[in-house]
């Protein structure tokens, strides 16, 4: 069950009763794990820690498991996960495997915790330079979304969240809700108007509701759930090219949104040259993401990213699932064959 706030106060209520609360939270976000000092339900014990795509490994997974055993956690415990998708993912699949698994709830701290991460089960931790390698699916007990946290968020952060947020309207574009959020998102130029937090919650909450209603009936990803993966087959791709290849000009890798942007208007650049959509809707998505903040031109050639995304642990051989665009709002999955989608591109 996912619970919407514009305030810090209603976690309280979700709360009050537990008698076995234990925090994990995020060294950036320690005014939400100071919060919990002032709740009325009772001293919670809270671990704060330092989180990176490095650390979200097996190593922090035993340090939580090891707290959780020293404060005498036991069956009945909950655990509570505050801060971003890596401190979810982590503290969600420690939980999970805790005493042959204890109850997790969330209270995500970023734009794509909130849409995303925090939401639909899925926990784990990176493995041997494969991201979320070893996890485990595993519903909350609920999770707590509050815009108000988001007050502290560095811009450059919430810009990746907007990325997933356009994405799950896309995938269901209920009340033109890409349209409006395309508008909303485009005309926040800096981070004081997202501390706004009123007018964005309603955006929070319609694109986390595409996430749990298609969760709830595909858990465990047979077949609806991989519509969620929408420009994530390219992003991968994208995102291993741009480790191994780190230049002088850009010694970071492109973070998460950015590539997701860049994979959605390849995925329906794909939907177009397949003959799925008739429209020139790459271009039209490709502006839309550019006006929202997000880099959507790749540096890299659609055969280089499709050859590196044979190490996407989704891949089955030479067979990847694209999420394809007959238009905004109306996915498909089309399973094609490497080559097959190389050679799709290559055709003008
Ligand atoms: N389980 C899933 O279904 C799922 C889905 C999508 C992504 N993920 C995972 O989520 C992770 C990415 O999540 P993320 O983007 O939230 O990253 P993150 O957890 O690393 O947070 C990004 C940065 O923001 C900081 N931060 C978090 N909340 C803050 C706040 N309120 N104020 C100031 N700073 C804050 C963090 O310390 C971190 O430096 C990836 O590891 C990805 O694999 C999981
Ligand atoms: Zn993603």
């Amino acid at each position: 069950m996912t619970y919407f706030s514009d305030t810090w106060d209603t976690l309280d209520g979700l709360l009050s009763g537990r008698s076995a609360v234990f925090a994990v939270c995020d060294e950036n976000v320690k005014p939400a794990g100071a919060a919990l000092g002032r709740c009325k339900s009772g001293k919670i014990p809270v671990k704060y820690v330092r989180v990176s795509e490095r650390q979200k490994d097996m190593k922090l997974v035993l340090e939580i498991c090891g707290w959780l055993l020293d404060k005498g956690a036991d069956r009945n415990a909950l655990v509570l996960a505050i801060g971003g998708g890596i401190t979810s993912d982590l503290v969600g699949f420690a939980a999970s495997i805790y005493k042959r698994g204890v109850k997790a709830a969330y209270v995500p701290t970023t734009l794509l915790a909130q849409v995303d991460a925090a939401i639909g089960g899925k926990t784990g931790v990176n493995f041997r330079n494969y991201k979320n390698m070893l996890g485990t699916i595993v519903e909350p007990e609920f999770t707590f979304v509050c815009s108000a946290f988001l007050k502290t968020l560095p811009e450059p952060v919430f810009r990746q969240g907007v990325a997933e947020l356009l994405k799950a309207f896309l995938i269901e574009n209920q009340n033109d809700n890409y349209r409006k959020a395309v508008r909303y998102f485009s005309g926040i130029t800096s981070s004081t108007q997202y501390q706004d937090s009123t007018l964005l919650l309603p955006y929070i909450q319609s694109a986390a509701a595409v996430k749990e209603k298609i969760v709830a009936e595909d858990l465990y990803e047979s077949g609806l759930r991989r519509v969620l993966n929408l420009g994530h087959t390219f992003a991968h791709g994208i995102e291993h090219l741009s480790r191994k290849w780190r230049l002088l000009s850009r010694p970071e890798p492109i973070p998460h949104g950015d590539a997701v942007a860049m994979g959605i208007v390849l995925a329906a650049r794909l939907s177009r040259k397949t003959g799925l959509c008739a429209e020139p809707l790459d271009e039209q998505l490709r502006e839309d993401f550019l006006s929202c903040g997000l880099k959507a031109d790749c540096p890299y050639s659609p055969k280089e990213i499709l050859k590196a995304a044979r190490t996407d642990k989704k891949a089955e051989g030479e067979i990847l699932h694209f999420v394809l665009l007959r238009g905004v709002g109306d996915v498909t999955v089309k399973d094609l064959k490497i080559s097959e989608a190389i050679r799709a591109f290559e055709n003008e």
